[in-house]
């Protein structure tokens, strides 16, 4: 399963990447306001710590445009993923910027099997399902995932599906347990993957007998 960070904030994407467990990163408008930051500037400069891809998103909601704009932002790095959201001019857009310009797409905004379908259709690379926005509906965001993970299987698509929206590590859990390929998720999430308060516990014991012992390994 590959590690996406959902996030524009540059010192974390550093910190993550060191780490080496970063295959790639998703920014979104959102995320780009949050960190302050010039698009195209913060674009480069994650693409330049990154070596997976890096979705930045067209804000164009007209084909014409939205080709413009997916233009100007594969230009910022060779790793730029263009994200489109998941409407009839985007997945036209997403056709056209796969076999023209070569590049990925990630098909964002997913909230149901049919649109996932679709995005496949168009040869996205990636499609984007918003688990946490269909949990706070009173839906299960995992079931959809689910649903997915089983058309794309029946058709051999080689769509995959990047999950996102992610609140909680259950989601990171599930999403692995269903078989989906990406999982996105804020820095916080993904720091919190590596937390067991008996890994702590066991640790602080250890460490203690290892006082006692009055030895050292270097
Ligand atoms: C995905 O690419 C989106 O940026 C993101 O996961 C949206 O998450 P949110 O619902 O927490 O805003």
């Amino acid at each position: 399963m590959k590690f996406f960070v959902d996030t524009a904030d540059v010192k974390e994407i550093r910190e993550l990447n060191a780490l080496g467990l970063l295959d790639g990163v998703t920014t979104n408008p959102s995320l780009i306001l949050k960190s302050g930051g010039d698009i195209k500037k913060v674009t480069k400069e994650i693409c330049s710590i990154v070596d997976g891809p890096v979705s930045a998103e067209v804000v164009a909601t007209e084909y014409d445009q939205m080709m413009r704009e997916a233009k100007i932002l594969a230009k910022i790095a060779s790793n730029v993923c263009i994200k489109v959201p998941l409407t009839l001019d985007g997945l036209r857009a997403c056709k056209s910027i796969r076999s023209d310009l070569n590049r990925d797409v990630n098909v964002t905004l997913c909230f149901s099997a049919n649109q996932a379908l679709l995005a496949a259709k168009a040869g996205a690379t990636f499609i984007s399902p918003f688990v946490g926005r269909i949990d706070d509906t009173g839906s299960d965001g995992m079931e959809l995932i689910a649903e997915i993970k089983t058309i794309y299987d029946n058709y051999d698509f080689t769509t995959e599906i990047l999950t996102a929206s992610v609140r909680t590590v259950n989601h990171v859990k599930q999403a692995a347990l269903i078989g989906a390929h990406v999982v996105t998720a804020p820095p916080a999430t993904l720091r919190a993957l590596v937390s067991h308060p008996l890994t702590d516990k066991g640790l602080a014991a250890f460490l203690a007998d290892w006082a006692k012992t009055g030895q050292k390994i270097g």
